[in-house]
Parts: C-alpha cells; sequence; structure tokens
C-alpha cells in the first residue's frame, strides 16, 4: 500500500469545470490531486474558489466558443472579488487551450494562465508563478515524459471515486484521422511505463477498487518493456493486470482498428475478467470515406476484427463511433456506413455529423456536405443504432449475470451495479454491499438500466 503523505493545511480553494471525454475527466481529478498537494480543496462552488479551472475540450462541437462565453460570466466574478480582497486565478486547460494559447490570453483578460494538457504536472508552478509574475501560458509538449510525474491517486481520493477508477495508460495520437483535432493538441502517442502502470494498479485495488478501466487515445496503441525488459503489447499488459489480486473487472478504451493485434484479441477469449465490451469506432463503412478520413483499414478489415474477436468472445458487445456528412460523402457512401452498422451490430454506439476542426485536413476539403443533409443521415442512423441498442438490451433478460454494486439506488431498498456490458443493473439491498460482484437474473429492462432478482 501507498504511504499516505501529510498535506498541507488546505488553505484555498480550486472548482475544476470539465468537458468532453473521459480523458479529460480523468486529467481533472488528477490537477485535483497535483493541486491537492499544494494545499487546495476541491470546491463545488464556482464563486468560493481562488483557482478557477475551465478544462476544454476541442472534438466536436463549438467548444471555444462555450469557452468564452464562461470566461465572459467568470471575469464579473473575479472583478467582485477582486474588491473583496480575496482575488480568484483564472485558468484555461485541456484541448482547447493547447489550440487557442495566446488568442485566449488576447480575447479574455481575465484569463491568468492557459495550460496545455502535456504539462498538467507543472500546473502548482504555474499558478504561483500567474500569482506573483502575471499571465503564464505553458502549452509545450513536455519534453519530459510526463507520465514520470504525475502523482499515483491517492488513497483517500480513490475512497471517494468507489470500486470502479480509470487509469491513463496511453496518450496522445499519431493516426491522423483527417477530421480530428487529438494528434495537434494530445501530440504523439505515448505509452506509460509497464512499473508504473501496474503500481498504480495495486493502490487501487488496496483502496477498494475492483474494476480498472485502462484509458487512452488510443489505448491498443501501448507497448513497453515488460520487468523481464522484454517489449510488450496491451494484451500482455492485460494479462499481468489481471495477475494482480483483487482485480476483478478490466476494461480498454478507445481503441483503433489498426492497432487490435492477435495477442489483444487473444486474451479476450483467454481472461475471463477482461469483461466483454469492446470500444472500436470505425466512423463509416464506405471505403472511399475511409480513404478519404486516414483510417487506414477498409470496411471488411473492421469487419474482420470484430468477427475474429466475436469467435474467441462470442458475448463480446462491441460499441462504436459514427460520423455522417464528412466532406464528399454522396448517399451510396451513407448506404455503405448504415450496412457496416447492421453487419456489426452494435450494443451501444455514438453518432455525431461531421464538424470543421479548424487546422484539419476535413477543413481545408471543399464537398463539404450540407447541413440538411448531415441531419436528415445522422436521424436514419440514429434510428437504426436505437433499434441495436434496444434488440441488445432486450437480449439481456433471463440471462444468468455478475453485476459489481457500485451505489446506492434511487429507493433506500435498492443498489446499482454494471454489468459485464456495461448497463446500469437495479438489485436488492439485501443481495450484498458495494464493491461485492453478485449473481443475478435479469427480469426487465427498463429505459435506462435493467432490473434484476436472485438467481
Ligand atoms: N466531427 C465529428 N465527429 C468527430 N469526432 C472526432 N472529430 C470529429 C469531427 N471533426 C468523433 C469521432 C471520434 C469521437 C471521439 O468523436 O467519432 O471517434
Ligand atoms: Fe482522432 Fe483518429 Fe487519433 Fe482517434 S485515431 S484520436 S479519431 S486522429
Amino acid at each position: 500500500m501507498q504511504d499516505e503523505k501529510v498535506l498541507p493545511e488546505a488553505s484555498k480553494k480550486v472548482f475544476i469545470k470539465t468537458w468532453g471525454c473521459q480523458m479529460n475527466v480523468y486529467d481533472s481529478t488528477r490537477m485535483q490531486d497535483a493541486l491537492e498537494q499544494d494545499g487546495y480543496a476541491q470546491t463545488d462552488d464556482m464563486a468560493d474558489a481562488d483557482l478557477v479551472l475551465l478544462n476544454t475540450c476541442h472534438i466536436r462541437e463549438k467548444a471555444a466558443e462555450k469557452v468564452y462565453s464562461n470566461l465572459g460570466r467568470i471575469r464579473a466574478l473575479k472583478k467582485q472579488r477582486a474588491e473583496t480582497g480575496r482575488p480568484m486565478t483564472i485558468g484555461v486547460t485541456g484541448c482547447v487551450a493547447q489550440a487557442e494559447g495566446e488568442e485566449i490570453m488576447r480575447r479574455e483578460k481575465a484569463v491568468d494562465l492557459v495550460v496545455g494538457p502535456q504539462t498538467y504536472h507543472r500546473l502548482p508552478d504555474i499558478v504561483a508563478r500567474a500569482r506573483t509574475d502575471g499571465p503564464q501560458i505553458d502549452t509545450e509538449y513536455a519534453v519530459e515524459d510526463k507520465f514520470a510525474y504525475m502523482p499515483l491517486a491517492r488513497k483517500k481520493q480513490v475512497q471517494a471515486r468507489g470500486v470502479t477508477a480509470f487509469l491513463t495508460v496511453q496518450e496522445g495520437c499519431d493516426k491522423f484521422c483527417t477530421f480530428c483535432v487529438v494528434p495537434y493538441t494530445r501530440g504523439a502517442e505515448v505509452s506509460r511505463p509497464h512499473a508504473q502502470i501496474i503500481e498504480e494498479a495495486r493502490s487501487l485495488v488496496d483502496a477498494g477498487v475492483r474494476e480498472i478501466t485502462l484509458l487512452g487515445q488510443n489505448v491498443n496503441a501501448w507497448h513497453g518493456l515488460g520487468p523481464k525488459g522484454v517489449e510488450m503489447r496491451l494484451g500482455e499488459l492485460l494479462f499481468d493486470l489481471a495477475g494482480i489480486r483483487g482485480v476483478e473487472r478490466l476494461r480498454y478504451v478507445t481503441s483503433h482498428p489498426k492497432d487490435m493485434d492477435d495477442g489483444l484479441i487473444a486474451a479476450h477469449g483467454e481472461l475471463d475478467c477482461l469483461m466483454p465490451y469492446l470500444h472500436l469506432p470505425v466512423q463509416a463503412g464506405s471505403d472511399k470515406i475511409l480513404k478519404a478520413m486516414n483510417r487506414s483499414h477498409t470496411a471488411s478489415e473492421y469487419l474482420d476484427i470484430i468477427g475474429r474477436v466475436r469467435a474467441v468472445r462470442p458475448d463480446i458487445a462491441i460499441s462504436g463511433d459514427m460520423i455522417v456528412g464528412f466532406p464528399g460523402e454522396t448517399d451510396e457512401d451513407f448506404e455503405a456506413t448504415m450496412d457496416i452498422v447492421r453487419a456489426t451490430d452494435y450494443a451501444q454506439c455514438y453518432s455525431f455529423k461531421y464538424s470543421m476542426r479548424p487546422g484539419t485536413p476535413g477543413a481545408e476539403m471543399h464537398n463539404q456536405v450540407p447541413e440538411a443533409i448531415k441531419t436528415e443521415r445522422l436521424a436514419r442512423l440514429k434510428n437504426l443504432l436505437t433499434q441495436q441498442q434496444a434488440a441488445f438490451n432486450e437480449s439481456c433478460i433471463g440471462k444468468v449475470i455478475d453485476v459489481l454494486l457500485e451505489k446506492p439506488g434511487r429507493e433506500a431498498n435498492q443498489l446499482i451495479g454494471r454489468s459485464p456490458w456495461l448497463q446500469s443493473v437495479v438489485v436488492d439491498r439485501g443481495l450484498g454491499n458495494i464493491g461485492d460482484t453478485v449473481r443475478v437474473k435479469v427480469i426487465t429492462n427498463n429505459p435506462n438500466s435493467l432490473l434484476a432478482e436472485p438467481v
């Protein structure tokens, strides 16, 4: 177990607002960890904070605009607080910070610091410098390994987070899909060292965590040297994590088809604790569009991977991401997207209208699809995906499944847990305690959860 460090008495408060993906949520907790060691307590009341951080996402919506409108409101708050003699420091972090950097400082004078996702370990220093020396920008890609500076998740914080936890093992992306800003905002693919991952996993289970989700923009691109000095990939890392006593469930998100190697597919067949759920986005079904997206695989190569995973783990649920209206997408291309969705049969899939991201090749393409067509295609796709998801949930009725109990339910006599396929499952409180895995039979499928009873 890890030593509890003696923390300075919390005398300052930090408020963090988070947009975007799980990676960003995880980064926010890591910023909190780093700041807590510097004497900051967390607050849910922005008006009472000494430090306000907006952890931004740049991937789809008009995120930058949202940040500016939030900053407008915060500016007024900052002014009021300056009059009380307890100043407020304002920071913008995350992918918008990385992409817009100086522009943010220029447009919004209330901002004291802008920090990109690669340098959170320097946050306490940057905040201190902003207080004494004025506005600070740090959007360098850190030459040092960012992971080396990450404080490990500490027991007290883990307990507050419950029986499931995220563990970042990889960051960044070298794939350069032509619609996506991630390679520009998050930088190149970096893997966290094996020993550090194992150490953090151990401290998580010591603190009561039973299910660990490995995180990375391209989590299955993870590679590193194992304890014997031999190069290994994600499949082998999963075996090592599965060997830690107390690790009951493993998941990983999010993956690229190109990195779905034989070892990882085999792990799905061999490791019971690797949950039968795979998020493997394909984005489109037409080979022409996949090529224009620079996805580096065809539709049939994707379906082949899905077939191989299902062969070793027949109960696996597949989830994905789809984009409609990428530049040049014809009706026929869109039908190919509907076809690949039918062929894959998703348990869950996110779908988006293509949105132009400045600085990406897609934004320069001349054959943009009109908004009305995107809207129509998205509605048709969503309709199909909703049917597939409903059919998947329906197929669970009558099954005997293991549920990891996570939290109290809405009713006093209920607990809520997760199925192997990430569905919320409501059970009777008498069945066990939070943190237990119980075997139950699914009896009904409610809109947002399954209801189960003792076997
Ligand atoms: N437009 C629409 N969707 C996008 N995504 C990423 N960039 C864009 C964009 N420019 C989607 C992809 C990705 C998910 C996280 O967000 O489907 O897998
Ligand atoms: Fe973006 Fe493609 Fe990298 Fe995923 S793989 S983060 S979609 S560039």
